[in-house]
């Protein structure tokens, strides 16, 4: 029995996609490369913008004849789009097995148990009958083995905290995924110490606002983000930690600290910053502005000199002007971001924000996306071509290929061992990846 796992959206979503994939594991699945050699698909959505709602809504569509060649194959819809329009999605595509939101994720191994036995049943008798030659419950793919919701098959993400107990006007986060909760102590040691174990190298911490992580532990002492971060630092195996998406406000000198202390983790903030106009940092309600966000990464820099930076930009919020742009411009000026992602403001059913009109034109969204993207690539040119001639600590990920500390892509060639750290010489710049040469 095969199964195969499309996540939309952030790196949350991917792993997410391969919580959801585990109950299928446990049963005897193994991961196909496409659709078509599948015999279960999970799609797992995303509704934070428009766009990727689109994405998602039209790929179930595709499937319809994949499942109406045979009907015992089973299509599971998972993730933020399905708690967003979950009855609407049962209707429009009644060929769709299950609808499981995110609020559900985790109850999701049972619901599936309950739901789909029957049907998973039949299918392990027909298997059984038709045997395919293969034999792996491991949860391991095929190429380019990789576990499911697995960033490559030296990275693994572990999940320690979900929701946002924010409310940014925009965003539709809070509602489809409701407020924080955060995994216990143990619970998140023991699923990144499993995770090294299978040969993760890099653990990567995952939540919507993944420093406001604490918790009681079994001792009776509250651990904090910081406290964390070093815990799994001293995992046997675990070469890097890397945290996503901090909260600014979170962003506190402990933190800081904690990561001056621990090789591997303090190379790279992703720190959304959205807009650089005071005005619309407040009908956003983001809680800082321009200068108390760079005052923040400028304590940053001098505390950790090398650190590079991203940010996520939203373009053509509501009632931003030309001058409220401008402004945007003249904070990425002063970020100078290693990277960034810029988005059109798409407005979200139920946010705050989409109660007002959604006033920029399309093709002042446009303009502006395409001069921000302009300003952003020279930063992130310059980044890269700062780096050709250095030597630097590479992660092997996918065999000749991986990252440095600091988030930048690499690529060698050999020798290529998945897992290894080494130093490349950094020789020229393709795209968005460096070029390089295993010293
Ligand atoms: N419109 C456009 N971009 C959005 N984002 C979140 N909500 C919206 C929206 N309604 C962007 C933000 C966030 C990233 C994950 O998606 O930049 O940081
Ligand atoms: Fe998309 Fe946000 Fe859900 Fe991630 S958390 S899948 S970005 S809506």
């Amino acid at each position: 029995m095969r199964l195969h796992v499309v996540a939309f959206g952030c790196q949350m979503s991917t792993a997410d996609g391969g919580e959801l994939a585990a109950p299928l594991l446990a049963r005897g699945f193994r991961a196909a490369a496409a659709p078509e050699d599948a015999d279960a698909v999970i799609l797992n959505t995303c509704t934070v913008r428009q766009h990727a709602e689109d994405k998602a809504l039209s790929l179930i569509g595709r499937l319809k004849p994949w499942k109406e060649a045979n009907p015992d194959r089973v299509l599971i819809v998972a993730g933020c789009a399905a708690e967003r329009l979950g009855p609407w999605i049962r209707r429009r595509f009644p060929y769709v097995d299950l609808v499981v939101g995110a609020k559900s994720i985790e109850d999701y191994p049972k619901v599936v148990a309950e739901a789909m036995a029957a049907k998973f049943d039949a299918m392990a008798e027909n298997s059984a009958a038709f045997p395919d030659g293969t034999s792996s419950t491991t949860g391991f793919s095929a190429a380019p083995e990789s576990p499911v919701g697995w960033l490559s098959p030296a990275v693994a993400p572990v999940t320690i905290m979900r929701g946002c107990n924010y409310s940014c006007s925009y965003c539709i986060v809070p509602h489809v995924r409701g407020r924080e909760s955060y995994r216990p102590y143990e619970v998140v040691l023991a699923e990144a110490r499993a995770k090294a174990a299978l040969g993760a190298r890099e653990i990567l911490l995952l939540g919507q606002t993944v420093n406001s992580w604490r918790a009681r532990a079994e001792d009776g002492v509250e651990r904090r983000f910081p406290d964390l971060l070093r815990a799994v630092a001293a995992i046997d195996g675990v070469a890097r930690v890397r945290f996503e998406s901090p909260h600014p406000r979170f962003f506190d000198d402990a933190l800081i600290e904690a990561l001056r202390g621990i090789p591997g983790a303090g190379d790279h903030a992703h720190l959304p910053v959205q807009s650089g106009s005071d005005r619309v940092l407040a009908l956003m309600r983001r809680n800082y502005a321009f200068d108390s966000f760079l005052e923040r990464v400028g304590r940053l820099r001098a505390a950790l000199p090398s650190i590079e930076v991203s940010t996520d930009i939203i373009v053509g919020f509501p009632t931003e002007t030309d001058d409220d742009f401008e402004r945007t411009l003249e904070l990425v000026e002063r970020l100078r971001p290693a990277w960034t992602y810029a988005f059109k403001y798409s407005p979200r059913e139920g946010t705050e924000s989409a109660r007002g009109v959604d006033d920029v034109p399309a093709a002042v969204k446009e303009e502006r996306l395409a001069r921000l993207n302009a300003l952003c690539d020279r930063f992130a040119e310059g980044a890269l071509k700062a780096r050709v001639g250095r030597s630097v600590e590479v992660l092997d990920e996918t065999g000749g290929y991986g990252r440095t500390r600091d988030g930048f892509r690499v690529k060698w060639g050999t020798p290529a061992e998945p897992g290894r750290l080494r130093t490349v010489r950094l020789t020229g710049v393709m795209k968005r990846t460096l070029l390089g040469e295993s010293e």
